[in-house]
């Protein structure tokens, strides 16, 4: 057995009590990534072998208690860009990202104009980072209420060299002036504390409350609502994230003074709002 069978059997081994059989294969790979160990890994020393298999053996106690694997190796894949995440920010969700991917959809014609775009409530800064990512011609800007989120999207902002405004605001307690923006996008806290005991534990107990949490469903969207309705360009288009369970309500905030459109995501739920004035 060469060190790479060898320590490709150790994870195997060490995951087989706290995973799913269908889930071994993928997080074997991804481990041994994350610690440099690839099918070339042929030649280490015992010494440097025994070195991964302890670190191998401690992210599977850490997998063991329930924590997210995003959080035991602090990053995660956003689209193209890998990020870093720790637990004052939410993992990223591939609902997020097909939110962003609509929402460039939407504007495709214009490849060459300079948008100013918004992000509320942005977390490790996913959304703004992939977007000026994509559009390094916009103008980006992006607010949270905590701090911690804040400093990790900007450190996620200076690893990948991506120039994003950044601000730290309320914006369910603090004005803030949208009429500077053609695309509002936010995926933000929607999740009402009623609705705990349909939650994951590994959600519960690890990702932060503030980033899941809404006083009730509709809170955010009726506040965006308010700050669109005071002021924001005649043609903005607003993208946001929904409760599946709310849809149809989140939407009624929004008409008949906007016109809106439901998106489905890959698994069939309500997930994505378009609003344009
Ligand atoms: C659902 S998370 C979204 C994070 C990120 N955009 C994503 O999609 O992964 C919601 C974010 O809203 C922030 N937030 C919560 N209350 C807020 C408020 N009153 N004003 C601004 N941001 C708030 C949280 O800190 C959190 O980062």
């Amino acid at each position: 057995m060469n060190t790479y069978q060898e320590l490709c059997q150790f994870c195997i081994n060490e995951l087989k009590p706290i995973s799913d059989s269908s889930n071994i294969a993928i997080l074997t790979n991804y481990i041994l990534e994350y610690f440099g160990i690839s099918k070339f890994s042929i030649d280490l020393t015992e010494k440097e072998t025994q070195n991964i298999k302890s670190k191998i053996s401690e992210t599977c106690a850490q997998l063991a208690i329930g924590k997210p694997i995003q959080y035991v190796l602090n990053e995660t894949q956003f689209m193209d860009l890998k990020l870093k995440i720790n637990e004052s920010v939410l993992i990223p969700r591939p609902e997020t990202e097909e939110l962003v991917y609509y929402a460039l959809q939407s504007i495709k014609d214009y490849k060459t104009k300079k948008l100013n775009i918004l992000d509320i409530g942005t977390g490790s800064g996913c959304i703004p980072l992939m977007w000026k990512f994509k559009r390094p011609q916009d103008e980006v800007f992006a607010i949270d209420i905590s701090e911690p989120a804040l400093n990790l999207a900007q450190e996620n902002a200076k690893n990948h060299k991506l120039d994003i405004h950044f601000l730290k605001l309320d914006i369910l307690n603090q004005e803030f002036n949208l009429d500077r923006f053609d695309l509002i996008l936010s995926n933000p806290p929607y999740i009402s504390p009623n609705e705990k005991h349909l939650m994951d534990k590994s959600v519960l107990n690890y990702e932060p409350h503030i980033a899941l949490f809404a006083n009730h469903p509709l809170q955010f969207y009726e506040r965006i609502k308010i700050l669109m309705d005071k002021g924001s360009k005649p043609n903005v288009i607003g993208f946001f994230e929904l409760n599946e369970f709310f849809a149809k309500e989140i939407e009624s905030i929004f008409t008949p003074d906007y016109s809106t459109v439901i998106i489905k995501d890959l698994q069939q739920k309500d997930r994505i709002l378009k609003v344009t004035k």
